[in-house]
């Protein structure tokens, strides 16, 4: 399947989300790869965002001693940091936290983990998979950011939380 690339007005936030939530979904249809749908979703972000350096994936590890923690999955942008304790950093606060965090200056953010000294602006979003007992799962989080200071406000913590809900839908994740 080849995916044309559409322009995104986001002029009108709500509905360019809209149109990227719709588009994502069908980009996904068919495939349950986490790698691949979280590739294809990483590089749908990268493209269609104004001001990004960064979009991409963590997902859930253990050290050699059994330690829980993030490691790097799919991502666009400059390499980034491969492991990150549960807690630390604004990825590991959220997999503890199991809620978005908008962090609008980084370097105002007490652990703020800096991968690309570009970043000066972040939102991590987690993705919680709802299993057959209604109890929700963390496999993992969707972790977007930006050169430019307060890229990030509540449309796009709505819009973006609608994607990582079609991801995180879309595709069957190793178990945590
Ligand atoms: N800044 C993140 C680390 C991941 S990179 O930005 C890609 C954090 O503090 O968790």
């Amino acid at each position: 399947m080849s995916h044309a690339i559409t322009h995104y007005d986001f002029a009108d936030k709500p509905r360019a989300y809209r149109e990227l939530a719709r588009d994502l979904a069908a980009l996904l249809a068919g495939e349950r790869d986490w790698i691949a749908n979280a590739a294809n979703a990483a590089a749908l972000i990268f493209s269609a965002l104004p001001d990004l350096n960064w979009a991409g994936f963590y997902v859930p590890a253990r050290t050699a001693g059994g330690a829980r923690e993030l490691i790097v999955g799919p991502f666009q942008g400059r390499p980034a940091c491969v492991r990150i304790p549960i807690g630390d950093g604004v990825c590991g606060t959220a997999a503890v936290r199991r809620e978005t965090i908008v962090v609008p200056d980084v370097n105002a953010f007490d652990g703020h983990i800096a991968c690309d000294s570009a970043s000066r602006s972040e939102i991590v979003v987690p993705l919680l998979r709802t299993g057959v007992s209604g109890a929700a799962a963390f496999v993992g989080v969707l972790d977007v950011d930006s050169p430019r200071l307060a890229r990030f406000d509540d449309a796009d913590r709505a819009g973006l939380e609608a994607l990582a809900a079609i991801i995180t839908a879309a595709s069957d994740w190793p178990a945590p």
